[in-house]
């Protein structure tokens, strides 16, 4: 396979760079009145500008035949076909499965996965619609008024962004909550005002062996037990999400109660799942089968749209574009929606778990940037805390702008407000303002010439810092499904043009393993001479002041 070095489109970007390196935004908009018409993509209920990146017909030339090169649409069938791409796993990566409502037959190991698919959402319906009408009865026969999620990583972030994203559209006819941290402080407080009779725990975990959720569960467990006083009582409260139904039932956990997941979805890929059932809980099912078709809306635009107007594959090639190319080293994500704020935690599992790697799928190194961190906060609080950075400091930033036309809880006055900024900072990142105008400014506001020498380059804003803005008409179910999509196909894109395995996260597992050693260690067995000076310094702290 050709090395990306050596790709024509590869090479001719690398020395294209340099050249736009010179240019500033502000002069293409000047020279190109077409601008915006060109770099922008409709989709069916949101608009993407990409105009407010360093890019110019030829950019975006020279980026298509790299996607080309790249062979993007192939590996886009190949994964909607179910093969392993999942290589270092050997799994076929068909989250998109989970949302194909036209029930086309989809088969991975003879076996038509749609029918599991289409059967895990019917219990989901089933179990959603008991709890929602007080069907579902505790031990005490009340009725479930409380759902605790117990996960973490993407058997948390999605459905918990999903709920907080949704909020406005629940009914709360139940109240769910999430407990992700092994810090007992998280589900103390969870657990704290919650009565054991009325509460039902859905223990969410792909493999039903993550020591975090665990913990959690064995104590969501004991504190059930202890006011129920009856072992039995598990069944009427525990359900598990899992693609390990052994452990879920040697857990304690009853096989009917238990959701099937599979091992051709990534947790982080996977609250189209049942491990979004707590959002089918708290939105009703109705609501979730509209997230779903939201998906399913821009699985259908990546797939059959070319790929100049593709909006996954535009933003996985500006990414490479601003970060391998130009040499960003991180995006912001900055949602101009309240409920939009955990977005960008969301974000960063969803695309540095999955492409923050250096070796390609062939176990060679990578010697080329990769993918940025991912960081991130609501917009407008952000202004107020590190936008100063992103205008001013030496690093570029490029980052994603994401707002709603319509505001879902509309309060006069404020979200002409909120989105008059939205637009007034892509505004600003991209035209700054130059020494002479700040000069001219200051001048005409009757400053002395002295506080202009002294203040004049302070205030100068450099711009040409590069955004995408997303724009969508309101949120909605449909909507968040389709967003969530979009940047699922753009990660996807991204690791096939950085020749990464996108769906595995071998990097997890070294710290995971030494943690279950240290364990052992603080629990009981003696400190381990053999640890580097610092982290035995550490843990000898630690049992000095634990044992005192
Ligand atoms: O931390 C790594 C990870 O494996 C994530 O990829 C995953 O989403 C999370 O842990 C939780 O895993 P599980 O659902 O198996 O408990």
């Amino acid at each position: 396979m050709t090395t990306r070095a050596a790709m024509k489109s590869w090479q001719s970007l690398q020395s294209h760079a340099q050249q736009m390196k010179q240019h500033h935004m502000n002069e293409l908009f000047t020279n190109d009145d077409q601008r915006f018409d060109k770099f922008s993509v409709q989709l069916p209920s949101m608009l993407l500008d990409y105009s407010k990146n360093l890019i110019t017909d030829d950019t975006m030339a020279k980026l298509i035949a790299l996607a080309k090169e790249c062979e993007v649409e192939a590996w886009r069938e190949k994964m909607f076909n179910g093969e392993r791409i999942n290589s270092t796993e050997e799994r076929s990566v068909l989250h998109t499965a989970l949302r194909n409502r036209s029930n086309k037959a989809i088969v991975v190991d003879d076996v038509d996965i749609s029918t599991c698919v289409q059967n895990t959402l019917d219990k989901m319906q089933v179990f959603s619609d008991k709890i929602r009408q007080g069907l579902w009865q505790g031990y005490s026969g009340k009725r479930i008024t409380d759902v605790v999620n117990i996960g973490v990583g993407g058997s948390n972030l999605g459905p918990q962004m999903v709920t907080e994203a949704l909020k406005q559209y629940s009914d709360n006819s139940v109240n769910v909550h999430y407990v992700s941290n092994v810090d007992g402080t998280q589900i103390a407080e969870v657990l704290r005002p919650l009565n054991p009779e009325k509460v039902l725990f859905i223990v969410s975990s792909k493999t039903f062996t993550t020591t975090e959720t665990m913990t959690n569960a064995n104590t969501a467990m004991k504190w059930l037990v202890a006011s129920s006083f009856d072992q039995s009582a598990i069944g009427k409260h525990f359900v598990a999400v899992s693609s390990n139904k052994e452990n879920a039932v040697r857990f304690g956990i009853a096989e009917e109660n238990i959701f099937d997941m599979w091992d051709w979805v990534g947790g982080r890929f996977s609250l189209w799942s049942a491990i979004g059932l707590p959002i089918a809980i708290d939105l009703g099912f109705d609501k979730f089968i509209e997230l779903l078709e939201g998906a399913e809306q821009l699985d259908q635009h990546f797939c059959q749209t070319p790929l100049e107007q593709n909006a996954p594959v535009i933003l996985a090639l500006l990414s490479v574009w601003n970060c391998t190319f130009m040499g960003a080293q991180s995006q912001a994500i900055l949602p101009y929606d309240q409920s939009l704020h955990m977005l960008s935690a969301y974000m960063q599992q969803a695309e540095m778990e999955s492409n923050g790697k250096s070796v390609t799928w062939h176990g060679d190194e990578i010697n080329y940037s990769t993918v940025p961190s991912i960081w991130g906060e609501l917009g407008i609080n952000g202004q107020h805390a590190f936008y100063q950075y992103l205008h001013q400091s030496n690093n570029i930033v490029p980052a994603d702008f994401i707002g709603s036309v319509e505001s879902v809880t509309p309060v006069i006055g404020h979200h002409e407000t909120l989105m008059s900024n939205f637009f007034a900072q892509t505004q600003a990142l991209m035209e700054g303002v130059d020494e002479q105008q700040v000069r001219a400014d200051l001048k005409a506001k009757g400053r002395t010439q002295e506080y202009i020498n002294k203040v004049a380059p302070h205030k100068v804003h450099k711009g040409n810092r590069p955004t995408n803005t997303l724009l969508m008409e309101r949120i909605s179910p449909h909507t968040i499904g389709s967003l969530i999509a979009l940047y699922e196909h753009k990660i996807f894109v991204q690791g096939v043009l950085l020749q990464i395995c996108s769906f595995d996260q071998w990097g997890v597992e070294l710290g995971k393993g030494l943690a279950n050693k240290i364990q052992q260690e603080l629990e009981n067995g003696e400190l381990n001479i053999n640890h580097d000076s610092s982290t035995y310094g550490l843990i000898k702290y630690y049992k000095t002041i634990r044992a005192n």
